[in-house]
């Protein structure tokens, strides 16, 4: 390769799970939604996609490698978008001794080559889309030196590539505004709270599959702006959404999670009914997400309050919203249901959360109320892996001696 033409960076970024669901399109060509949303970027202790951009003159056409196997992308709207599009916002780059080595709009020649690892499963319904295209579209920023000319820029182009992915740009709780022009240049992503401004939010994740879904979310999505006359209720302006949006967003910043949580789990609810109202129906939650639904809110009623609160995506995994004094108990409460194939720290994706719900003795009343709003007898295995996680930060760089390419060569290391 060309050394003197040849730029990288590597950097993890994300995953995040929406409070307040996005759930169609109001243009499929720009990927701008129907509704705003907003949700919690996830810490990238176990869960995070790690992109490597190599840019160089000397590359005879874009690459992508997708955790190790290489894809096709040259008819891949999505990536080409986030290529073409961060690469217009390109600025001068200079080297070491402040010279100048590509000027400002000069990147036309440049080809990357793309290398992207998860550290989850796939598809599975955790997000991996929002993690993976955010983190392109800011590696590919960095090798660009591109800068942006309105805050939120970079956000409408990850936007291209996965509508979930502009949140991830950033940390903490993020909202994407859907945005009034008809080209999508203000449908972007706005930070509402850093991920310092409420650190006892923890997310307990329970992976209740980790296969591919069997209706993506665009295809899900796209049938139901088609047929569900409850999501033109849902999102309609001044609507449902509009209201929960203003409710949540108070709510976090007040750290109110009593306002936070019934929100949160009924907007689940209303993405899921949604999906009911689609026509033929999209069934994403299976039995064992329905018994999870359950138990939290036996346990909020032996409780007195909302002290935990689920939300689903477009899959049968849960994400379980709680705050540190009671992480330990909503852990140990999931164990007793979903005891787990093998019981060791493999399946709980966190040592020291694991250690301390092992300790942890669930009262007997909390007991008998779950047992008596039907839950079926836990199945070991129902429920593959738990994470136990919190808010983070958006993309981190890191070093180069991290790169999944190979830097002499150019391909997947
Ligand atoms: C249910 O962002 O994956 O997770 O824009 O078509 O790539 P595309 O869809 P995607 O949809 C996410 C849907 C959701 C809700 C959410 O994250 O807000």
């Amino acid at each position: 390769m060309d050394s003197k033409h040849t730029f990288t960076c590597t950097l993890s970024s994300g995953t995040n799970i929406a409070c307040i669901k996005y759930w169609g399109k109001k243009s499929v060509a720009l990927n701008t939604p129907i509704n705003s949303s907003v949700s919690v970027t996830l810490d990238q202790k176990d869960l995070k996609t790690v992109t490597t951009v190599v840019a160089s003159k000397s590359f005879e056409k874009n690459r992508l490698w997708l955790n190790g196997t290489e894809e096709d992308v040259t008819n891949s709207k999505r990536f080409n978008a986030c290529v073409d599009g961060v690469r217009r916002m390109g600025g001068e780059r200079r080297g070491e001794g402040k010279e100048v080595l590509v000027e400002k709009g000069g990147w036309g020649d440049y080809k990357v080559h793309v290398s992207s690892m998860n550290t989850f499963p796939t598809a599975a319904g955790l997000a991996s889309s929002a993690a993976g295209y955010s983190a392109l579209v800011k590696c590919l920023a960095e090798v660009f030196c591109a800068s942006e000319s309105y805050p939120g820029e970079l956000s409408t182009i990850a936007r291209q590539g996965s509508g979930s992915a502009c949140r991830s740009l950033q940390g903490g709780f993020v909202a994407w505004r859907m945005g009034s022009k008809a080209d999508g240049s203000d449908s972007m992503a706005e930070q509402v709270c850093n991920e310092n401004h409420w650190p006892e939010m923890r997310a307990v994740i329970l992976v209740i599959s980790d296969l591919k879904k069997d209706t993506s979310s665009t295809e899900g999505m796209g049938t139901s702006v088609d047929t569900s006359e409850l999501l033109g209720f849902r999102a309609r302006e001044g609507g449902v959404v509009d209201r929960r949006m203003e409710l949540i967003e108070k709510a976090y910043k007040e750290r109110d999670f009593e306002a936070f949580g019934k929100v949160t789990m009924q907007d689940s609810n209303q993405f899921h009914a949604t999906c009911l109202d689609t026509y033929p129906p999209i069934f994403y939650m299976n039995d064992t997400s329905k018994s999870v639904i359950k138990i939290v809110h036996a346990y909020n009623a032996w409780k007195g309050r909302v002290a935990a609160a689920y939300t689903f995506d477009a899959g049968p995994n849960a994400v379980i919203y709680c705050l540190d004094d009671v992480v330990d108990e909503v852990l140990a409460l999931m164990l007793q249901y979903y005891p787990g194939r093998r019981l060791d720290g493999r399946y709980v994706r966190d040592g020291e959360a694991w250690g301390r719900a092992r300790g942890a003795k669930l009262d007997e009343g909390l007991l008998r109320e779950c047992d008596k709003k039907g839950r079926r007898r836990g199945i070991r295995g129902d429920v593959k892996m738990v994470y136990v996680t919190k808010s983070g930060p958006g993309p981190i760089v890191m070093d180069d001696g991290e790169s999944l390419i190979d830097l002499k060569t150019g391909l997947n290391r």
